[in-house]
């Protein structure tokens, strides 16, 4: 029987900061799609988790006075919290110190040192300690770190080499046979051209970093952070070059990897190629994601601009920011986040377009349909007009074109809103209470259709209306009741700075 289920990963998050409105995103994105399947019945494991291991881990612990470990607990469980509150389902919370993982890590890097494929040198380069990695001079901006705009320093160590050169070829002919693993495909040539122009043995080892998995047969070395992160998407399945769990083949290969459009490079050239070496299949697809500034600053410690998710929750619902951050941007593009457009969003498309609607529905409901909602659907035109986009939205989805899906739900919810006005049910009231029935009873499986589709953005909003709309109710009907606004109206401020941390 085949059990292979659809598995999505996220990068695993640094634990040297608290976790910010970048990091929610991956992984929310992550559940949408999670979401979305499972409503298909479609088996589904969604692992996210902590990347624990470094020296900038090892800094910030030194710098607070407590062991790394006890450090890498406390933001691992600040991770795990915010999924909470954020109300997203992930089947595996992995850690980069979990023992299994680094007992997988440590048999990779043997069986590795055994066919040749990490062999021992020593290196001289550019390194951004931030990054965790080291620049050619060209990759610089001036001569600073790219990422951080930070100076690189010259170092000089006994490392161990992974043999990425040897898989150049194999990449690009799996690029070229495969032309959605790189995705989307605007990214993507960016990653071709620098496999192209030479890829070079890079170092997987440091003497000079504690923190991190001690190399077996030689453990003055620790193995680099990235190699050690990398494998978490096998070893966190079962994964272990010395005998697999028998739960891998359920997972692997990866149906996605979502990440950030940084980090594309370590996915899309160094994963596969290690994964090449182990003779272990390629993932599917590695989708990058891009950029949240904040009010067009680039997100930083210095300019004390982080958008905690906590914040913009505590505000205005976790819905509404599930909502924004798919909606007002498409997902692979940069975006900016500033509470003004937040407040836009938040006013015009969910306390009036949808909640308004909703409510006055629901209301007219309670008040004219005779204490029942109706059991099987209309013939109604507007119905199964709606009724047939259902699966260009899921396409949507699944293509990771949330921003399409969400665009489409809010024409179906115009679509609503423009009938109510047309038919002007209240007038009905008093004119003609059969055909208002009929009207309401049509309008009722609409926004059934409607909560459906919203299910995976917005689960708490779509559990609520579905509740109110007598889904998964008796048979016998249920009474619609009057109802609270499922978005209160947000008072128009003009403070776009109100919500950050420092
Ligand atoms: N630890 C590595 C990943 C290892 S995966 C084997 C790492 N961690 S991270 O914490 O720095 O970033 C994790 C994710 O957060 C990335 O996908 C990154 O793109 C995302 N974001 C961090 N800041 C972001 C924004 N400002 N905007 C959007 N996403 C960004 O890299």
């Amino acid at each position: 029987m085949n059990t292979k289920k659809y598995y999505i990963t996220t990068p695993l998050y640094y634990v040297n900061d608290k976790p910010h409105l970048g990091h929610a995103y991956t992984t929310l994105a992550a559940d949408v799609l999670a979401r979305h399947l499972r409503s298909k019945d479609i088996p589904v494991l969604l692992q996210t988790g902590t990347d624990e291991h470094g020296s900038n881990i090892e800094k910030i612990a030194r710098e607070k006075g407590v062991a790394p470990k006890a450090w890498c607990d406390g933001v691992s469980a600040d991770f795990r919290e915010l999924w909470k509150t954020l109300n997203i389902k992930y089947d595996y919370f992995i850690r980069t110190t979990d023992p299994a993982h680094e007992a997988g890590v440590q048999a990779v890097f043997e069986k590795l040192l055994k066919t040749g494929d990490i062999y021992l040198g020593s290196y001289e380069g550019l390194y951004c300690s931030s990054c965790e990695a080291f620049y050619d001079e060209t990759e610089l901006k001036g001569k600073n770190c790219p990422v951080h705009g930070r100076p690189v320093e010259r170092v000089s160590e006994e490392t161990y080499f992974f043999k990425l050169s040897k898989y150049e070829a194999a990449l690009l002919e799996h690029y070229a046979k495969h032309p959605d693993f790189l995705s989307p495909r605007y990214r993507a040539q960016e990653i071709v051209n620098f496999v192209k122009s030479g890829l070079k043995d890079i170092s997987v080892s440091r003497t000079k970093v504690a923190w991190g998995v001690p190399v077996k047969s030689n453990p003055r070395h620790t193995v680099y952070v990235w190699f050690d992160a990398l494998l978490n998407y096998a070893t966190g399945r079962g994964y272990n070059p010395d005998g697999n769990s028998p739960d891998f083949a359920d997972a692997w290969p990866a149906d996605v990897h979502l990440v950030g459009k940084e980090i594309f490079r370590f996915h899309g050239v160094i994963w596969p190629a290690m994964l090449l070496a182990l003779g272990v299949a390629l993932p599917r697809k590695v989708y990058a994601h891009g950029w949240w500034t904040v009010n067009g600053d680039k997100m930083s410690k210095s300019k004390g601009n982080f958008i905690k998710a906590e914040d913009v929750v505590r505000e205005f619902g976790v819905d509404a920011l599930r909502y924004f951050v798919f909606r007002e941007v498409t997902f692979g593009q940069d975006g900016d986040f500033s509470m003004d457009a937040f407040r836009r969003r938040y006013n015009a498309d969910l306390a009036n377009d949808l909640g308004n609607l909703f409510s006055r529905l629901m209301n007219m409901a309670a008040k004219y349909l005779d204490h029942r909602l109706p059991e099987k659907p209309g013939e109604s035109e507007i119905f199964r007009e709606l009724s047939s986009w259902t699966p260009e939205i899921h396409r949507s989805v699944e293509a990771l074109r949330f921003s399409d899906a969400l665009e489409k739900i809010w024409q179906g919810v115009s679509r609503l809103n423009r009938l109510v006005d047309a038919r002007k049910p209240w007038e009905l009231a008093k004119t003609d209470p059969e055909t208002l029935k009929l009207f309401l009873h049509e309008m009722v499986w609409c926004l059934r259709l409607i909560a459906g589709w919203l299910d995976p953005f917005m689960p708490d909003t779509a559990s609520r209306m579905h509740m109110q709309l007598g889904v998964g109710r008796t048979s016998d009907g249920t009474p619609p009741q009057k109802v609270p606004p499922l978005f209160p109206r947000m008072q128009p401020e003009n403070k776009p700075n109100d919500i950050r941390t420092n």
